[in-house]
């Protein structure tokens, strides 16, 4: 790869380790956040994301690798690790590397002054929730910060219809509520919306957000799954969304948290419930991208369209040090995508589906 020209270290970073500058792409997005897929196993086989059959091989790195990946690029400045999978809470010895990252310091607080002592890592987990109710306590005890859910319905048969998994709607309500019971909220629920799936569930899913204190985020579908199904009515875009709820109930529009959140927030008239729209079809938030994401095998992706990706863990394995893997990472991040392509002429789908990049 060419070698690139960029600004070189000037802020500090964590104790005993040279300074470094923060992460930038050359758009000039600061790169912050960290989504760290631990296995790409999952026990579901959604609809939208898997094809029926079973898949046989999966990739997994051992979790002082994840661990090693972390802590380098806690040192060029991310602040955010979400760990996600296939489905992260199959994979052994989660709670364990919960616990370290828990203990990693990011070198820059939220408004990118750079800190001497550190701050925690902001740690969260995207999971489908199936063995929740089981984990949740651990999680919170290792350190573990908050929890998304994915949650694609919220009556039993069409949540089955989705997953292809029977009865496990009980066990993910289960553990929706621990969740938010030990500590691990706000708790957000994740609904992909597919049209003639479960797009009727827009009201229940606003009820259940009220009536639960849950935050529920409705996803417009993107071309990330298996088995190529994609096409542009699945998608529910947001203006729709946005009608529906009004209808329902009239939405008032809440202010971001940053400018990088990918959903756009609302509450309803009376304060109860939030909603949140992630558009990236309708609206896309590229320009204020701060992701990157490592695959289970241990490979760098700069956007969730990107059309190849890096074998960070093959530099490792060829014993790179940390210094040459952070300049490696600097290199790539770099070049980051302006954007991606949904529903250009020419689009071409990523070279990894959802289940391997992790959400
Ligand atoms: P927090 O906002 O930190 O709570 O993280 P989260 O994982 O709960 O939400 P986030 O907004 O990061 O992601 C939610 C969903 O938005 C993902 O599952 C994806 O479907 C979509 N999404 C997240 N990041 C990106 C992105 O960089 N590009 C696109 N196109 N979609 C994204
Ligand atoms: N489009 C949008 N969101 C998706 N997710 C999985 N596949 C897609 C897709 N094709 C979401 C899931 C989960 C997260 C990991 O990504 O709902 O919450
Ligand atoms: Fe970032 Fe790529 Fe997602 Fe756009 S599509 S927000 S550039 S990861």
């Amino acid at each position: 790869m060419a070698t690139l020209s960029f600004p070189r270290p000037q802020a500090a970073t964590l104790a005993g380790e040279p300074r470094q500058e923060r992460l930038r792409d050359r758009f000039g997005r600061a790169i912050t956040d960290l989504r760290l897929s631990v296995t790409d196993r999952c026990n579901y086989r959604c609809v939208y994301c898997r094809t029926g059959e079973e898949g046989a091989i999966y990739s997994e790195l051992a979790t002082e690798d994840y661990l090693r990946m972390a802590r380098i690029l806690i040192s060029l400045g991310i602040e955010k690790i979400r760990l996600t999978g296939g489905e992260p809470l199959l994979r052994s010895g989660l709670v364990e590397m919960v616990r370290e990252l828990a203990e990693l310091r990011t070198a820059f607080l939220p408004d990118g002054t750079p800190t001497a002592t550190g701050q925690p890592v902001d740690l969260a987990l995207t999971t489908n929730g199936h063995l929740l109710d089981l984990l949740a306590e651990p999680l919170k005890r290792a350190g573990l910060g908050r929890v998304t859910v994915s949650m694609d319905a919220v009556e039993p048969e069409t949540f089955a219809a989705i997953t292809r998994v029977p009865k496990s709607f009980e066990r993910v309500l289960s553990g929706v509520r621990k969740a938010a019971e030990v500590g691990l909220g706000p708790v957000k629920i994740n609904c992909v919306l597919l049209r003639g799936f479960n797009d009727h569930q827009i009201e229940a899913f606003a009820e259940f957000s009220r009536r639960e204190s849950v935050i529920v985020r409705f996803i417009e579908f993107m071309p990330l799954e298996e088995d190529r199904s994609w096409r542009p009515d699945t998608v529910v875009r947001m203006e729709e969304l946005i009608d529906r709820l009004n209808a329902f109930r009239p939405l008032v529009e809440l202010p971001p948290h940053a400018a990088s959140e990918t959903a756009r927030r609302y509450t309803f008239d009376d304060g109860l419930g939030e909603i949140g729209v992630i558009a990236p079809v309708s609206r896309p938030f590229c320009g204020h991208c701060s992701r990157i994401r490592i695959t289970s095998d241990g490979k760098l992706r700069t956007c969730l369209f990107s059309q190849s990706d890096y074998d960070l863990y093959g530099r490792m394995l060829r014993g790179g040090t940390d210094e040459e893997l952070r300049a490696y990472i600097r290199e790539i991040v770099f070049q980051k995508e302006e954007r991606h392509h949904i529903g250009e002429p020419g689009f071409e789908k990523p070279s990894r589906n959802m289940v391997h990049i992790g959400g």
